[in-house]
């Protein structure tokens, strides 16, 4: 369907050429993000650009002293060869000049309060609480974001495998909003020439079911 290629020409690129991205493109991929719905509207995301090459380049080093750090916790030396695997997909965004790092703010929600001030039984409020209604409304942002970004010509990658590292992320860029942190990341730029198809997906059938 013609009308929907936006979504299909959208896939993970992790490596970029040098050129700067206009700020007025990333300004029109946030406000594209912006406009995503959130649990009872309320917008619960920050978005924190990074253009500077050097600062990216320490958030890389954190995360790659981390996640190293994190494989010599496991027990074999062939699962931390295993863990190790991942860390070039934690690092990517190293070689984007643009990195938006996505912080957000719990959600709010008055139906938890209520029953918790009810003194009503741990389960009820865990189920309330599954859907983690807030990370969905991230998880919305982003995607705008992203399909904002391909249909500009521009290539993204949608990044929560850094987060181990948040709180040295966040120390190191020094952003701080009240009842803020980070959720994720989004590496930025310019595709280089010859990148990997985009993933296979399964067929509708395994994944879809109509209930007449
Ligand atoms: C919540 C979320 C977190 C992700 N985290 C990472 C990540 O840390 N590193 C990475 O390289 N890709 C990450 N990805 C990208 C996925 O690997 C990618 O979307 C998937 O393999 C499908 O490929 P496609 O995006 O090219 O269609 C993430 C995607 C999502 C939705």
């Amino acid at each position: 369907m013609e009308q929907l290629e936006f979504i299909y020409k959208r896939k993970s690129i992790r490596q970029f050429k040098k050129e700067a991205v206009p700020r007025e493109v990333i300004e029109a991929c946030l406000k594209a993000a912006t406009f995503a719905p959130s649990p009872k509207h309320q917008q619960n995301w920050h978005f924190v650009v990074i253009e500077n090459k050097e600062m990216i380049h320490k958030l890389g080093e954190i995360v790659e002293r981390n996640h190293t750090r994190l494989a010599h916790l496991a027990r074999t030396e062939e699962e931390q060869r295993q863990y190790m695997r991942f860390l070039k997909y934690y690092t990517c965004f190293t070689g984007a000049p643009t990195v938006i790092l996505v912080y957000a703010k719990p959600y709010e929600m008055v139906e938890e309060e209520i029953l918790r001030e009810s003194q009503v039984d741990a389960s009820i409020i865990e189920e309330l609480l599954a859907p983690q209604s807030g990370a969905q409304g991230i998880g919305a942002a982003v995607e705008n974001f992203l399909l904002a970004a391909a249909n500009m010509g521009y290539g993204t990658c949608y990044m929560t495998g850094p987060t181990h590292s948040k709180r040295e992320i966040e120390e190191c860029v020094g952003f701080s909003k009240e009842n803020y942190g980070l959720m994720a990341m989004i590496a930025c730029g310019v595709p280089v020439d010859q990148t990997p198809p985009q993933p296979p997906r399964k067929p509708l059938e395994k994944v879809v079911t109509f209930i007449d």
